[in-house]
């Protein structure tokens, strides 16, 4: 299949821009964003202040060290507009993510901030080898999550002609990727593996489907498994990333005639990568956790965004900007399943509500098949040991379906069934997926 890697005449100037250029534009727009910060956002003020930093400060790029990081725990604490830098009238649009309990992360976007969007996933989807008129299946979830609607505006601004198919409905992705024939698909790797298992359950061959290019992401994937996934389909398999926070997808892209590791889109976003204990940034091509710092967004500017994922900056191949290697794991405990963001603590606060259960709990990660299971595993209090575990169990399930949208096995058992650490931490998860090795 011939790769449709874009002509340098249809790349925009900036993606094929000197290092010196592309520096004095991060330079010019972080000095206006951290001014936007100060100037709007009370929490940016005081998190200066006490750091004893100004925006003038900031007089080259390795001045940003100085200021002080962004944490999820901020957006918690100012749940769930107080990080706008913009009037609420201005926010056309709201997404959410996982928060560490039960609020979700609250995210906000000005229309010029949906422009920079859709343009960033527009630059995202050609430099995967998307063009204008091609047909994009869009498989990942709409509502409050970023993937769905991201690419969705990403698709029609490059001029697609889009299916907002949204996640789920297996057979039912099958039919209309057979009926409409699309060019592109963009879904969560681990989604695009069962819906070719679906084409062959029906007895037919995947390689067979319409697509030449699969945009994935949402969650870690391996070199095995983009292997497994273009020779299972017979398309090409690139990698995006994004995180809510920054933007949502389109942060970071990759390029289809190289594969090498994402390129971020550095005119919009400034990355460092910190060592995740110290928060000291680290040289060039260490690996450590990713940080970055929004230079665009007007409604939520972020300063030293720390995303938890660990990861190395890697030099410009095919684009001007830098590229990020494969997300080898967090710096936190946030478990991704089947695309969907998940922090223990949030079943932990379900299961601490259940008042026979004794608030003792593990999570099970596995991936036998081709899909993450997860149990949690729980057990009776003393003072319940003879209540019926099955009624309970079915109970927690549904709550943790309903308020945080996964799927689980719930498994009650016996006061002391969970074995206890006796030196520090309980050991939470135990995650026997394959996912993060090679
Ligand atoms: O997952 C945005 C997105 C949607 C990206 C569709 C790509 C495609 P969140 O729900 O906020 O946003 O989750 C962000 O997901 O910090 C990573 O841990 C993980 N992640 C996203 N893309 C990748 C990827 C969206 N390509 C969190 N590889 C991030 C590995 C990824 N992990």
């Amino acid at each position: 299949m011939p790769v449709k890697a874009p002509k340098p005449g249809e790349l925009e100037a900036i993606e094929r821009a000197s290092r010196d250029e592309l520096q004095a534009l991060q330079l010019q727009r972080l000095q206006a964003t951290l001014r936007h910060a100060y100037e709007h956002v009370p929490h940016y003020r005081q998190a200066f202040d006490a750091k004893g930093v100004h925006p003038s400060d900031c007089r080259t790029l390795a001045d940003l060290a100085k200021f002080p990081f962004t944490a999820k725990a901020d957006l918690r604490a100012n749940y769930p507009f107080g990080l706008f830098a913009v009037p609420r009238e201005r926010v056309v649009r709201i997404h959410a993510s996982s928060g560490t309990t039960g609020k979700p992360t609250v995210v906000g976007y000005t229309q010029a901030d949906i422009d920079t969007w859709a343009h960033l996933m527009a630059r995202s989807i050609r430099a995967s080898g998307g063009r204008p008129g091609d047909i994009v299946h869009i498989a990942y979830g709409y509502g409050l999550f970023t993937g769905g609607l991201g690419a969705h505006y990403g698709a029609e601004r490059m001029g697609c002609t889009v299916i907002p198919m949204s996640g789920g409905q297996t057979e039912k992705q099958v039919a209309l990727i057979e009926d409409f024939r699309p060019d592109i698909i963009m879904v969560t790797p681990s989604y695009m593996q069962v819906i070719c298992e679906e084409f062959r359950r029906q007895g037919k061959d995947p390689r067979q489907m319409s697509v030449s290019v699969g945009i994935f992401g949402a969650e870690p994937w391996t070199e095995a498994m983009r292997r497994d996934i273009e020779a299972s389909a017979d398309i090409d398999a690139v990698d995006i990333y994004g995180l809510s926070e920054v933007m949502g997808p389109g942060v970071a892209n990759e390029c289809i005639e190289a594969k090498d590791g994402p390129v971020i889109w550095e005119d919009h976003f400034y990355p460092e990568i910190i060592d995740p204990q110290t928060g000291e940034v680290l040289p060039e091509g260490s690996e450590g956790e990713l940080v970055f710092t929004t230079l665009t967004k007007e409604a939520l500017p972020v300063i030293r965004y720390r995303t938890r994922d660990l990861t190395r900056l890697l030099p410009p191949t095919a684009r001007s900007m830098r590229r990020m290697g494969k997300i080898v794991g967090r710096s936190d405990d946030m478990l991704i399943i089947r695309g969907v963001n998940l922090f223990p603590t949030q079943i932990e606060e379900l299961v601490l509500q259940q008042g026979q259960l004794s608030g003792q709990y593990q999570l099970v990660v596995t991936r036998e098949a081709l899909l993450d299971e997860v149990t949690v595993r729980c057990e009776l209090a003393p003072e319940h040991r003879h209540a019926a575990p099955a009624p309970i169990a079915h109970e927690l399930q549904q709550r943790i379906k309903t308020l945080i949208g996964v799927s689980t096995t719930v498994d009650v058992g016996l006061p002391d069934s969970i074995e206890r650490t006796l030196v520090g931490k309980a050991r939470r998860v135990v995650d026997k997926r394959p996912r993060y090795k090679e």
